[in-house]
């Protein structure tokens, strides 16, 4: 069966997606920060292992490289971020910085496995819309991510990796407050949807969850 790596799965869409990849009997690779308290993780069914992660820590994306060597991964995907609560440089340092350490550091599974496929959680806060910059300090970590992105990008495009970076609409986590629009399983459903059938021709695109293009 196809294999996932999950990153930031202890909660919201991160969680969801491994739920979903593991009930359709993917090989899911998912992990948390609190790996003593792993929660909903711990309750799901089918092949899931779990890898402790704060995404700020070189050491730890070191030993996930390190315990997938020799793996190959058809998916990776990047969900961990961070909206409110934390100073100017963690918030560049989770949104802006880790997407590309982590990917850096696994993309040598991907280039094993047979799917060759990356999905990075953006939002459309750090779009421009055609000139401005994003005022938010959230706003700004993901315009950072999605200038990197499009920087780094044809480098994977010529491993052959397929890679995308997704707004997954206003969902329904801790992060998008419970009135939000898109359920979690709408979200999920869509962006899994669109990541099943991207080809390399979708490669270095802003995609909606629901498959639609975002503008810069
Ligand atoms: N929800 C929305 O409306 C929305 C809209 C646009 C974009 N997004 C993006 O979608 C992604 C997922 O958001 P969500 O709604 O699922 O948010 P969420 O429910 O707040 O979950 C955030 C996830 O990121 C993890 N995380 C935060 N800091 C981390 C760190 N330093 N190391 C490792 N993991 C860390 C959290 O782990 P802990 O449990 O350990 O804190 C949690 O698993 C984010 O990148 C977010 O910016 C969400």
């Amino acid at each position: 069966m196809p294999s996932v790596a999950i990153i930031g799965a202890s909660r919201g869409i991160g969680l969801s997606f491994a739920e979903t990849y593991a009930a359709d009997g993917w090989k899911v690779h998912a992990t948390t920060r609190a790996i003593d308290r792993p929660g909903d993780l711990a309750d799901i069914t089918g092949d899931v292992s779990l890898y402790g992660l704060d995404v700020r820590n070189a050491d730890q994306i070191a030993a996930l490289a390190q315990a997938l060597d020799g793996r190959g991964l058809d998916l990776l995907i990047h969900s961990a971020g961070v909206l409110r609560g934390v100073e100017r440089e963690e918030m560049i340092a989770v949104n802006a910085d880790a997407p590309f350490n982590v990917v850096g550091a696994l993309l040598p599974a991907v280039e094993r496995g047979a799917g060759k496929k990356i999905a990075i959680l953006t939002s459309q806060m750090g779009a421009r819309h055609g000139g401005g910059t994003p005022t938010s300090l959230y706003g700004e970590s993901k315009c950072l991510l999605n200038d990197r992105f499009r920087e780094i990008e044809p480098a994977w495009r010529a491993k052959d990796i397929t890679s995308v970076v997704f707004h997954p609409g206003w969902v329904a986590t801790n992060m998008g407050g419970h009135g939000a629009p898109v359920s979690v399983t709408e979200s999920v459903s869509g962006m899994r949807r669109v990541i099943n059938e991207m080809t390399q021709d979708d490669s270095g695109h802003f995609l909606t969850w629901k498959g639609t293009e975002h503008p810069w």
